[in-house]
């Protein structure tokens, strides 16, 4: 088994003794550091780490960190980034005054996705989404869910799953599955809705969970796509598969997506632009995690999510990208931590724990990533020289990171 040892760390974020469960409440602020420190992988694990007066004598490799951060890599809970093309004509008339959902009721948006991946290439799908996956890499990201929702039928659903299972089998990160069939209904469906809903109960989804394809079922649970009672179908199907749900709600209206969450069990509820008093306090009373997602608000122009209010009455939040090509074209997390604290204002220790322990839990994978804990797999970043994670985040926009380690090797 081969070890790379990290020699005269500057700091080492994000330890935890022992996996821990989601950070909640005034938790969310507490980082647990060491200075001046080394960390040990063997194989894919992290075997040790301690103060630099115990370091090991040796390791197959050493690398130098002096001045730099040690972090876990980010854990980002929410993204869909298998499509075939970007939509930054629909950006353009949006900055001409269309909104979004104006977009997507003249076809645009997630259906003009959709046309354009039907007729998309397995291959070349998953070339232009293992680019993008690279380059999340590049910038921190050691584990990923990735949902379907651009194929919108039996066939193109399928595809977009087998692409994502490629990832998974094919990159170093961590990916996570998660079929969303249910993101729009698609324009032949719009006079018989109900016809699509058994599409996705009576085919789409045995036929998901028959092949193995994902972990998650997702539904766009808002106005103008899926009502509460179509989402309630679809997730009650999806459990009878095995598919747990974590579903986009309330990002355009305040339309029960979050209590229809909680009563299925849902993993994660995501977006929460539009939540009220009401959804806080169910989210308080439930083990469903709350997430949400400041670049989609900053990109779409829209409410950014009570973040600070849920975590000052004690809930425990994860942050991710979803990176998308409408609402979000971005998977850059050390800048959404910069959002996520300007425009929701969190502190830096907040951002951090959800884009790391609490996006771990977002998609079930606290016991093994998420933090700098002996036993976890070995994804971390070394930063450049960098003197604290709150100037990470203060000089948003630049390039902090450079090295990225996945299950103990580096991979960049
Ligand atoms: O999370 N809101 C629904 N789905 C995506 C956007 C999809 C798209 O516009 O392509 C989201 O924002
Ligand atoms: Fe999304």
């Amino acid at each position: 088994m081969s070890s790379l040892l990290i020699v005269n760390i500057k700091t080492i974020y994000g330890i935890q003794s022992e996996p821990l469960p989601l950070k909640k409440g005034a938790a969310m602020s507490v980082v647990d550091t060491l200075d001046n420190a080394y960390l040990l992988t063997e194989g894919d694990r992290i075997s040790g780490f301690g103060p630099m007066s115990e370091v090991p004598d040796r390791a197959d490799k050493i690398l130098d960190a002096t001045g730099r951060l040690v972090l876990p890599s980010w854990c980002d809970s929410h993204t869909h980034i298998v499509y075939a093309r970007g939509r930054e004509g629909e950006y353009v008339s949006r900055l001409r005054g269309l909104s979004y959902e104006e977009i997507a009721r003249q076809g645009g948006g997630i259906l003009n996705s959709a046309a354009v991946l039907r007729s998309t290439p397995e291959d070349q799908l998953y070339r232009s989404a293992a680019d993008r996956l690279q380059e999340v890499i590049s910038m921190g990201t050691g584990a990923i869910e990735i949902k379907s929702g651009y194929g919108l039928d039996t066939e193109s659903e399928i595809k977009m799953l087998r692409v994502i299972r490629r990832l998974r089998d094919e990159s170093p990160a961590t990916v996570r599955a998660t079929f969303l069939g249910a993101h729009a209904v698609p324009a032949q469906y719009r006079d018989d809705r109900t016809k699509y809903i058994s599409l996705l109960t009576d085919e789409m989804i045995p036929m998901v969970a028959g092949e193995g394809l994902a972990e998650y079922c997702d539904v766009f649970c808002d106005r103008g796509f899926f009502t509460v009672e179509e989402t309630d179908t679809i997730l009650r199907a999806a459990a009878r598969y095995g598919l747990k749900p974590k579903i986009h709600a309330n990002e355009l209206a305040n339309s029960g997506g979050v209590q229809v969450g909680i009563a299925n069990n849902a993993i994660s509820v995501d977006h929460l632009e539009m939540i009220g008093e009401e959804e806080i306090m169910a989210l308080k009373n439930s083990d469903t995690i709350p997430t949400v997602l400041p670049s989609c608000s900053f990109f779409l122009n829209i409410h950014y999510a009570p973040a600070r209010k849920m975590i000052d009455e004690g809930l425990g939040l994860a942050i991710a990208t979803d990176f998308n090509p409408g609402s979000s074209p971005s998977g850059n997390i050390p800048l959404l931590m910069a959002l996520a604290c300007n425009n929701m204002r969190l502190l830096p220790s907040e951002a951090f724990n959800a884009v790391t322990i609490n996006g771990a839990h977002a998609m079930e994978l606290g016991q093994t990533h998420g933090s700098i804990t002996a036993g976890k797999i070995a994804n971390l970043i070394i930063t450049k020289p960098l003197p604290s994670l709150d100037y990470m985040v203060y000089s948003f926009g630049s390039s902090h990171i450079d090295k990225v380690v996945l299950r103990g090797k580096l991979v960049n």
